[in-house]
């Protein structure tokens, strides 16, 4: 492979320069981190399993008109985006309580919420990606009051989106996280959805055993993370054929 420049490296992901400017290449890792990379471990096929899946959320949006920095698939593990201006902020959007939530507000896991709730964190790990008030996000300048007014109602198309895909195939889309970033149409910015859409950033539970199907199989050491994503793609109809997940074979006697 042609030696490329490297724009980013993050916990999951690899950012390369694109082939034109404004472009550039996300590569999925098969690493998994958890507690803020305190957890680590790597998963086979992880990696392949949530370009396709990033790619399945994604293209859907555009279908729909919501917009994302999706371009297309390049191959098993990489995928062409288009350059945005990051906002350093990470998008969360409940509809049940669970993780952070309930814990700080001592509610039941599970509990249905009066309606979605988005809420912020400020993208920084070396402070654990605190919760932010919108009071913070607009006096250090993060994003503007119109920036969050646009940030909500696309998170929110998200959110409907999603619960509706994910309701079909039989799994509860409990809340998820999203990146927004800017794109500059001469002096006219939109926003779009980027980063990732996948099991890493979603909490994804079976309707009928509550089976968990997202990394909190991985935070919580309850089995397999590559069967639970394999499990979503297969629902999906995303799976791709190399990386069926078959049990091994058995000895007969
Ligand atoms: P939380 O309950 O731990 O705050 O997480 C809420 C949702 O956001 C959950 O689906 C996991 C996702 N999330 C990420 O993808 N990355 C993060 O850094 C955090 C804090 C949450």
């Amino acid at each position: 492979m042609a030696r490329r420049k490297k724009f980013y490296e993050g916990k999951a992901k690899i950012l390369y320069e694109g082939p034109e400017p404004g472009t550039l290449v996300q590569y999925f890792k098969d690493e998994a981190t958890a507690g803020n990379g305190q957890k680590k471990e790597v998963f086979e096929g992880k990696g392949v399993l949530n370009n396709r899946l990033s790619e399945f959320f994604m293209q859907g949006l555009n279908q729909i008109g919501v917009p994302t920095h999706f371009i297309r698939r390049l191959n098993m593990r990489e995928q062409l985006i288009r350059q945005v201006e990051m906002i350093p902020l990470e998008v969360i959007v409940r509809n049940f309580a669970a993780g952070s939530m309930a814990q700080r507000l001592g509610l039941d896991e599970g509990a249905q919420l009066p309606r979605p709730i988005v809420e912020f964190c400020y993208k920084d790990d070396r402070l654990g990606d605190p919760l932010v008030p919108e009071e913070y996000i607009l006096a250090f300048g993060w994003a503007s009051q119109q920036d969050l007014d646009d940030i909500v109602a696309l998170a929110l198309r998200v959110n409907d989106f999603l619960s509706g895909v994910f309701h079909g195939v039989g799994i509860k889309l409990v809340d998820f996280k999203i990146e927004v970033g800017r794109i500059w149409d001469g002096e006219y910015p939109t926003l779009v959805v980027a980063d990732e859409i996948s099991p890493d950033s979603c909490r994804l539970w079976d309707i009928e055993t509550g089976r968990k199907l997202d990394k909190d199989v991985f935070r919580k050491d309850l089995g397999s993370l590559t069967e639970a994503y394999t499990e979503v793609a297969r629902r999906l109809g995303v799976l791709p054929s190399n990386v069926t997940h078959r049990p091994k074979p058995t000895l007969i006697n």
